[in-house]
């Protein structure tokens, strides 16, 4: 019988950790002190910082039209004592039973005045505070008997004014990290872990317990009265320029913050769970998070990809060698060598990275590839089988179908694989390996050099898993070629910015946009039609060009704009019938071509030229334009590129 057993955790190559995701803050208790909840909702990022006695709530507003991103910073203290009178709680993620909690509390004479999940919360701590059974009992224990009653995903904060000076925090299923900044030196894994109990079982006190959870009394704790910072957030990047110190939080973790200390404990014990909640030491520079002369993050990132794509190559391509070796997939190479069938999950533009990398996937290891959009796949139970191995793709390692679908499998006894660009994060934790993609931190919610370092790393697996196939070495070579030139490639491509503005200027006050194209390029449509739609809010679809007479050519007129990808490839030929019909029906075709290709400068209405590259990475090339596209079609349109509306960066919830 073979051996699953396996290892849960995994390292990275490096550690960047980044991940967006809205929290909302919740009205306080008292109905007639409520906070707007609809302007918080749209808040981006939120932080709590304590000081011993103060909170700051430090939130990082959404990039208006023509207004500078800014950190507002409210002083909690003051703003408690003026306008909350019990509990204030900042919660992100979804509580489900909310209307069955709302009902019950309105039967106990709760008034609500918002539509929102999250009021039922500083209202349950409030009626169980006020149902509590003495005076001692602590505020960590009330957010543990709240907690008990919710279902769904959460990363909560809790305020009080009963309890002063006090945080508390806990999380399940929503990201939450605390980070940690000192006047004095923190060791990154020799923290001086305190056993102090008493915040949640009165009258035990323990000693000699470093290094240790046990159960429900253990307690790490940091701080020894000295000034120590504690910052609570979903992402590091949102408290990166206060600390590269963070600890993440695991679900139901209970962190209390008081008198300067961290401690934390947890509800239930598990087998097998880690003893400590180690303070890491973030790689990510502020730097990083900054926007600096561009006009949106989004245009930084896409900017950033000469150096994002060889930062996922690093020390992971030997171009003497012409080796591939992922350091986080080594040790499982063998089994992955002898699994029956690849699956491939991710949602949204990390779908379409698995889409992009599909048929060198194929070609490369031999084996039948599945590419799955995550909801899809658990919506259908598809059959997962021990002898599979299941990849999930995600920038922010937190989505919650690609979660789910990712414990779905394992419960199934496939070996899970991690490629993500966050560290710490839930996918990264949880799968038994997998490579980080060191793309580095992605603020903007379009995803850009995620998934051109997606569609790296999967390239590099699907190297690493032929290496020793002879028959395969030549086309193994012309890829490794096309890794080394790549990112001067990208620079030029980039170099189009001008062009592809002009082009933007003529289109964007059109309603729709097609993007077609078919083979290796048939990604970049999906994705290039998602950039589009996600900021620019205009209609776009990605058309396989051999779908096209079955349907999306009664699209196609002299107004409808499209775009067509039509590179010298194998599927050159069929492009081409394609790009007939579309101007037989008058059609005026915007054509990402090869440059020298003067059969489409005849043909088309506009050419955005590019460099020639082995085709299973010319999807790189090809999605540039498309990103640069959807960018000046935005800011022409007047949308905040950044931060569109309805859109989180990570979806933490299903
Ligand atoms: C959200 C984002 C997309 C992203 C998708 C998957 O919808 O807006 O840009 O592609 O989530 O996110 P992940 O972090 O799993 O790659």
């Amino acid at each position: 019988m073979r051996n699953y057993t396996r290892k849960t955790r995994w390292t990275w190559m490096r550690s960047y950790a980044h991940t967006l995701a809205s929290l909302t803050l919740a009205g306080p208790h008292t109905e007639s002190q409520a906070l707007s909840t609809a302007t918080l909702i749209a808040l981006t990022r939120i932080m709590v910082c304590t000081e011993t006695q103060k909170l700051h709530l430090i939130i990082r507003r959404k990039k208006r039209k023509n207004t500078v991103d800014s950190d507002l910073f409210f002083h909690l203290s003051s703003w408690l004592s003026i306008r909350i009178k019990e509990f204030v709680v900042i919660h992100n993620g979804i509580i489900t039973n909310y209307k069955e909690l709302k009902e019950y509390l309105i039967t106990k004479g709760y008034e609500f005045e918002s539509e929102t999940d999250t009021e039922v919360i500083p209202k349950l701590i409030k009626y169980v505070y006020d149902n509590r059974e003495n005076d001692s009992v602590t505020f960590s224990t009330l957010v543990e008997r709240v907690i008990k009653q919710l279902e769904g995903a959460f990363a909560l904060v809790f305020k009080s004014r009963h309890f002063p000076g006090e945080a508390v925090s806990t999380r399940r299923g929503s990201p939450l990290l605390i980070g940690v900044r000192s006047e004095h030196e923190l060791s990154t894994e020799n923290i001086p872990i305190q056993y102090n109990s008493a915040h949640f079982k009165e009258g035990v006190q323990e000693k000699n317990s470093h290094n240790r959870l046990d159960g429900s009394t253990a307690i790490n704790s940091v701080g020894d009265g000295r000034a120590v910072e504690y910052y609570f957030a979903s992402d590091a990047s949102a408290i990166i320029e206060h600390t590269n110190k963070v600890l993440y939080m695991e679900d139901d973790d209970i962190a209390v913050v008081t008198g300067g200390k961290l401690s934390i404990h947890r509800l239930k014990r598990q087998v097998g769970e880690d003893p400590v909640r180690a303070i890491q030491t973030l790689q990510m520079e502020l730097q990083q998070i900054m926007k600096g002369n561009f006009e949106a993050f989004m245009q930084k990132e896409i900017f950033e990809q000469p150096e994002s794509v060889v930062n996922t190559m690093r020390g992971r391509i030997c171009f003497d060698s012409n080796t591939v070796i992922l350091g986080g997939l080594k040790d499982h190479l063998k089994e992955i060598k002898r699994c029956k069938r690849l699956i491939v999950i991710g949602c949204g533009t990390s779908f379409h990275a698995a889409v992009a990398t599909r048929q060198i996937l194929e070609e490369l290891t031999e084996l039948p590839v599945m590419v799955e959009l995550a909801s899809d796949f658990l919506d259908r139970n598809t059959p997962v089988f021990r002898d599979d191995v299941c990849f999930f793709i995600s920038q922010s390692g937190e989505t919650a179908d690609t979660l789910m679908a990712l414990r779905y499998c394992k419960n199934h006894g496939a070996l899970t694989v991690g490629i993500t660009n966050t560290v710490g994060s839930s996918i990264c934790r949880e799968t038994d390996c997998g490579v980080h993609v060191n793309a580095g931190p992605e603020i903007g919610v379009a995803s850009t050099k995620a998934y051109t370092s997606q569609f790296v790393a999967l390239v590099m697996f699907a190297l690493m898993m032929s290496e020793d196939r002879l028959s395969l070495q030549p086309r193994r070579l012309e890829i490794i070629n096309g890794f080394r030139v790549l990112p001067e490639l990208i620079k030029k491509v980039l170099s189009l910015d001008e062009k592809i503005r002009a082009i933007a200027n003529e289109l964007y006050q059109q309603k729709s946009l097609l993007v077609m194209g078919r083979g290796f390029n048939y990604a970049t449509c999906l994705e290039g039609a998602l950039k589009i739609k996600e900021i620019t809010y205009m209609h776009s679809e990605g058309i396989l060009a051999g779908e096209l007479k079955h349907g999306p050519l009664a699209l196609v007129d002299k107004d409808m704009p499209v775009i067509m990808i039509i590179m010298k490839d194998a599927c050159y030929t069929k492009c081409q019938n394609a790009l007939q019909q579309v101007t037989a029906r008058s059609g005026r075709p915007i054509i990402i071509c090869c440059q020298d290709d003067p059969e489409m400068t005849k043909n088309a209405y506009q050419t955005i030229e590019l460099p020639h590259i082995v085709d299973c990475l010319q999807g790189i090339l090809t999605v540039i334009p498309l990103q640069l596209l959807s960018f000046h079609l935005a800011v022409l349109r007047g949308y905040d590129v950044d931060f569109p509306r309805n859109l989180a960066k990570s979806v933490t919830v299903e």
